[in-house]
Parts: C-alpha cells; structure tokens; sequence
C-alpha cells in the first residue's frame, strides 16, 4: 500500500537484523544501508517510555507521562469519541518523546474475573471492545504514530502465560475471541499487530500460520507487521515461516535465519516480505518522528479528568443518597487508605509514570466550601495486615458524620501482569473495617457510600446491602482522584456503565470449572457463552448485569422504529429523554435477541450502542445501524458467517437486564447455500431447497420399492440423520452409483444458482 516501492535493497544478513529487533525497545538501525530504528513502547494508557537503554528489569522506572484510565475504566465509558481523544492525546506524548509504535490497545476478551490483566482488556463483549479498541488506534493513528493490538489472540488468562494452549471450538472464536481484533484490522488498520506469547489449539500463536497468515493478512487483509510479544518466539524460523515479521526484543537468533535461508529451509521471500513490512512500518510512522512535537502537560491532565469522571460506574444509590452537597455543613467520615494513596492503575507493562497524582482525600477537600467538614481515617493499610486501632478511629470518624464514604478496593500486588488472582474477595481486613463501620453507621443513622478501586469484579455481598451506595471507581489513572471527588459531590453526573458483569460469586462465572486449565493446557468449556451471554441465557442471578449503571438524572425510552436498509440491514430509531433534573449521559444499548434459533445461541447480543448526553427535559432520536453480520453466526459447516433466516427481537435498553423497547425484525436465509455431498444426511439434504428437490423424488422411489412410510414421523426422524451414502447399504435397489448422480446433479451450476 505505502512506500513500498522506495526501499532500499538489503542483503539477507540486513533482513534477518531488521526483523530481530535492535534493543528491547527499537527495531534494528542500518546505518550503511540508510535505514534508521524506532522506538516502540508500552503502552495502552500512557505511555512507559523506559530510558533508551532500558531493559524489563525496571518496570516501574520510566519517563512521566500521562496516565490515563486504564481499559478496565476506559471501556466502563462506552464512549468511542473518549477513547479517540485519549488515542490522539497519547501520540502527542509519543512524538514528543520520540516514540514511533505505541504497544496497545490490548482487546483481550474478559473471560474470567480472575484474569491478571483484566485492567488491561475492556470488555466481556466482543463488539463493545472493538468499538473502544478501533477509536483508540484511530486517535494515537492519526498523529502518525504506530499501534500494535494485542494480545493476537485468545489470551485471557496469566497463568503459564508463555505457553498454555487456549483449547477453543471454532464458532467460539469466530464469534467471541475474534471479533474485535477482526474489527479493528478490518476498519482502523493498526500499524502492527502483537503475536500473543500463549498457544492456540495446540500452535503457538507467535509461530501460528492460520492465525498469523491465513486468517490475519488472508482474510481480513491486515498489510501491517506482526510484531512478537516480547520473548514470545520459541522458534525463530519457524515463527517467519508463518508470517511473523519482527521478533522483539532481539533474541540474538539472527545467524539461525541466514542459515535457513542459505540451507533452503526458509523461503527467501517469507523474509523479503517480513523485512519489506518492517520497513513499511518505518515509512508508515515517519510523522512520529519529527522533531519539535509537544504537548501542555495540564491539558493532557484535565482531559484525563474528564476521562475518569466518564469511566466510574454508579452501580447502587439508595434514595438518591448521592450526590452529597458541596456546600453544605454536614460532616463526612472520609475512610480507607485508597482516599489518600490512590490505586490507579495495575502492573506490568501497562505501568506508567504519572506526570502528577491527585488523591480523593485532596480533591474533595478542595470540591467543599467548609473543608473542616471531611475528616479521615485510614481504615487500613496497605499491606493488608489487620490494624484494631485503624478500625477503632474510623469508627469514631463514622459515629462523628452524617456520611461515610469508604475507599476500599484491591491492593497493588492483587492485580499485575504475570499471574492470575484466586478469589475475587476484598482484602480480609477491609471486610473487617467494613463489617465494623457499616455496624456503627446503622447504630447513629450514618450513611455509607463505598467507593471502589479495583480493575477487576470484586464480589459485592454480603456487604453491597448494607450499604447506601456503591461507585465502582475502577481503575481511573491520575487524575482518578479528582473525578470521584467530581462524582460524590455531583459536580459531574455518573454515565459510566458495566463492562462486564458483576457475579454473586465466583463459581457463578461460566469459566469457573475451566479456568486457568492445568499442565499446559485450558480448555474453554463454556463456549460462547462468556459474561451476560451466559448470565442472561440461564438466568443465573448477578450482583449487577453487563451494561449496568445509575445517573443522578434518569432517562425515558420511547418512540421505537425499525426501517429496512438492503438485505438483512436495518436502521434502530427510538428517543432518549432525559426525565430526571439533571444534566446527564445514558448509554442506550441494542441487543438481538434469534427468536427461534437452529443452533443454541446466547439468549441476546450487544449489537449496537449510542452514549448521548442530554440536559433536563431535552430528548435526541438515536439511530443504530445494524448489519447482517449484527444476525450472523460463525457456521461450522461451512467456515463463515450464515443468516438462516428466521425472525429476531430488537431489545433496546439501559443494561443487558433493563429492556425498555422491543421490535421484532424478519431476515431472510442469506442465500448461501450449503455444499451437499455423499456424507450430507437426508436431513442435510432436505433443508436445502435445491437439494430436497433433487432427492425428493429419489426417495420416494426407494421408500415404495422397499415399502417404507415416509410420512411416519419414526421413520422420518431416524432417516434424517442417515448420510445419503450410505442408503445403498439399506436399500439393494440403490447403488452408490446413483448417489454420485444425485451429488453431481446438485453441484451441478443450474442447481446451485
Ligand atoms: C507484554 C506486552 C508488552 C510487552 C512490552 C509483554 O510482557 O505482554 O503487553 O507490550 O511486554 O513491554
């Protein structure tokens, strides 16, 4: 597509440097040959750039930067537009700090709450995370600089996270663990895509040819490079062969890839045309890397503000007990050390250096006309050891307020890269605290607010009833602090909305007996049916479903329309109104619901959604395109999306459990038609209009000449499993010659239309 015609000619020896990495950090300079290295650094929230001569070791050591929510909060905003902002503001970043490839976004599905880098991946649901992923690759895109999505693919869980092969069934991740990566190669064009460092149905992802070539370039047409997690490649040869182009960082294997060119073992092109994107890449990114690029450090933090504020989701506020008064006289017991030592973000290769970093204690002290009305007590400490003494003060502080509001969360060292939680529990100790406030509280008629950081579910009974209101923070990055003290005192209205869902427990989750697997391997034994598209198809109770989310204001549905657009597409109309007294956002979300599917389905899909901010009494029409594929299943007989055909349910709501509207739509079959051979049952056949015409007759002949009653439902129900093959064997008068014919006549091209 791009500059390729302008490279220069390298030798073998030059290919095989530039595609091996140069440092950890930068792709392999050649000096003699005029090509220059870049710099590619983490990451999806900010950025990481280490010193340039930086290795893994110190992952808590880079330059300042911005750090913005991480994925975990970023897809709570269901807000595309946000995310494209953020893109944009982190190339910035990156150009001023000479950084060509940001390594994100990371579009990992969240299949298990457990999941150690669940902060970093932004949804249960495929299209929600295609969506935010696609707006984040445009905006850091469209400064010229480079994304890599990641983690390619189906890499949802930490444990023997080099090696455990993710064992999944082909409509699964067609139709789940694919989709979003499908989506944004297809419509945002990610400079590089990152070979995950787990295994896929038994082949490495990083040395994986279906995925890496035919799938990723083949079908979806990706013309990018792949680029290797870091120390992902066992087998360096190998790897090129199946379309990896660049091995980061270097793994000092380069005289391998000579030598396999030279003994003939590797195809000389595979390496021509892995060096030729590497040098693409530099041309693609050449804007990242002009000098002078800067950025206002205070804008940056305001729009992560802005972010934060967009990102917590309201998930419980009994009588409207938030937002509390700024301005008022009341005291507050502001309690948990998360009020005063923000947890922010997680660890690993995501962590950032913030540029500064605002806690809930300052900001809300600074939101309130009287701040002689906050007082704080820890409550805990950070390495989780119980303190009575801690607990004794912010039960005083409690008894002494009107309102307590209690930080709790996940410590730092529960969440990082590199390993998987075990429980989704609070820490022993703030459960303690909980237990012995919220006792206080109920006693002198204090109120209780909890808020949450966390980047991952936490499990919210027994405790969530006795409380009055819930704000599940996340993870909110630098400028959290600021935003929830916005939040509490209603400066800003809540507008974030669940992610994913929030079990009763964690046996509730649909992973639960799989997951994290043992001796190399996982087998994902739920299926499809990840998140709400397990929770809503058995009806399985939940501490919170999927798209779940309360406003200071409230919002009313009506007005619901469905205009036919081509074949099997519609336009959704309907009106948000905002009803409440307040300036709000309401996340409308479009499910479709196959009223009577063939094959088991989830009981609905997210298909579309529109976040819409509206004032008091204003209303906005809301139209969602919804396409075929938006109908389609990931068929495993024919290896592609089919529509049937039949009638589906449109249920527009304000979570996956809150429908407000409901339209019923017709599709018609997408008019593929199936390929019938001698292995295809009767049944197979007569579903096929052509192909029940061509064996209609036949079968009618053979059922009189050996007597049978096809009409018998019996005999209609064991016929139709029998491959038509086989017939022979049953009936003397048939011969496998006059199977081939009734194949031949169906592949015949008057037959098949
Ligand atoms: C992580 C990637 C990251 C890379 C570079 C790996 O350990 O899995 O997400 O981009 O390191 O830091």
């Amino acid at each position: 597509m791009t500059d390729r015609t302008h490279h220069p000619a390298l030798t073998t020896a030059q290919q095989a440097a530039l595609t091996s990495g140069g440092d950890f950090w930068h792709t392999r300079a050649l000096p003699e040959a005029g090509v220059e290295g870049i710099m590619l650094t983490d990451g999806p929230h900010g950025l990481r750039k280490q010193p340039e001569d930086g290795d893994a070791l110190g992952i808590g050591s880079s330059e300042p930067s911005t750090c913005y929510p991480p994925a975990c909060a970023l897809g709570s905003s269901w807000d595309p537009a946000l995310a494209e902002r953020i893109g944009r503001a982190i190339a910035l970043e990156a150009v001023a700090k000479n950084v060509s490839v940001v390594l994100g976004p990371g579009v990992n599905i969240k299949r298990s709450p457990l999941g150690g880098r669940n902060f970093e991946y932004l949804s249960e649901d495929p299209l929600l995370t295609a969506r935010i992923g696609a707006a984040l690759v445009n905006g850091v895109q469209s400064r010229g600089v480079g994304t890599s999505l990641k983690h390619f693919a189906v890499n949802n869980q930490e444990t023997d996270r080099f090696r455990v092969s993710a064992n999944v069934d082909e409509r699964t991740l067609r139709e789940i663990y694919l989709p979003a990566f499908e989506h944004i190669v297809t419509t945002a064009r990610p400079t590089t895509v990152m070979a995950a460092y787990n295994t896929v149905n038994g082949v490495p992802a990083a040395r994986n040819h279906w995925l890496l070539t035919e799938l990723l370039r083949g079908e979806w047409g990706f013309d990018g490079v792949v680029v290797s997690d870091w120390g992902a490649v066992a087998d360096r040869v190998a790897s090129l062969a199946a379309g990896l182009d660049l091995e980061m960082p270097p793994s000092g294997r380069e005289a391998l890839v000579v030598a396999a060119v030279e003994d003939g073992s590797l195809d000389p092109a595979a390496l021509d045309t892995a060096a030729r994107r590497v040098l693409d890449l530099l041309a693609r990114t050449a804007a990242a890397r002009v000098p002078g690029g800067g950025y206002d450090e205070d804008e940056h933090h305001a729009l992560a503000v802005a972010a934060a504020a967009q990102c917590a989701v309201l998930l419980k506020n009994d009588g409207g007990l938030l937002p509390l008064d700024p301005d008022g006289s009341a005291r507050v017991a502001v309690v948990g050390e998360f009020a005063r030592t923000p947890r922010f973000q997680g660890g690993g290769s995501s962590h950032v250096v913030p540029t500064r970093l605002e806690s809930a204690l300052d900001a809300i002290r600074a939101t309130v006309t009287d701040p002689e009305r906050i007082r704080f007590a820890p409550g805990f400490t950070l390495d989780g050891a119980a303190d009575p003494a801690l607990v004794a003060e912010a039960v005083e502080a409690v008894r002494a307020a009107r309102h307590a509001v209690l930080f709790l969360g996940l410590p730092e060292t529960h969440e990082s890269e590199g390993y998987d939680r075990t429980d989704i529990d609070l820490p022993a100790d703030q459960l303690a605290l909980l237990d012995a406030v919220t006792t206080a509280a109920a006693a002198c008629g204090t109120d209780v607010t909890v808020v949450l950081s966390n980047g991952a579910p936490v499990r919210l009974t027994p405790w969530q009833d006795r409380v009055g209101a819930v704000l599940e923070g996340w993870l909110l990055g630098q400028a959290g602090g600021t935003a929830l003290a916005r939040l509490l005192f209603g400066l800003d209205n809540p507008s974030g909305r669940l992610a994913e869902t929030i079990p009763l427990r964690l046996e509730d989750n649909p992973s639960h007996l799989h997951f994290p697997g043992a001796d190399g391997q996982v087998h994902y034994g739920e299926g499809l049916f990840v998140g709400y598209r397990y929770y809503d198809t058995l009806g399985v109770p939940v501490a919170h479903p999927f798209g779940h989310g309360l406003s200071y204001t409230t919002f009313g549905y009506d007005g619901l329309e469905v205009t036919p657009a081509g074949d099997n597409r519609f336009d959704v109309s309907f009106t948000v109104t905002n009803t409440g007294t307040r300036a709000g956002a309401e996340v409308a979300q479009l499910y479709v619901h196959e009223r009577a599917p063939r094959l088991r389905r989830p009981e609905h899909e997210l298909k579309g959604f529109a976040k819409v901010r509206l004032e008091p009494g204003e209303s906005t029409r809301v139209t969602i395109a919804l396409d075929e594929r938006s109908f389609a299943h990931w068929s495993v007989r024919d290896h592609r999306w089919r529509v049937e055909g039949g009638e589906f349910e449109l249920r527009i709501g304000a979570s996956s459990r809150d429908v407000r509207l409901r339209a019923a739509v017709e599709c018609a079959a997408d008019g593929h038609r199936p390929v019938l051979t001698a292995e295809s049952t009767v049944g197979d056949w007569l579903a096929d209009p052509v192909g029940a015409q061509i064996i209609g007759a036949a079968m009618r002949a053979m059922a009189d000449s050996v007597g049978i009653d096809t009409d018998d439902p019996l005999t209609a129900a064991m016929g139709a499993s029998l491959p038509i093959g086989r017939i022979p064997a049953f009936v003397s008068s048939v011969t496998p010659e006059d199977i081939d014919r009734l194949v031949a006549a169906h592949r015949e091209p008057t037959a098949r239309g």
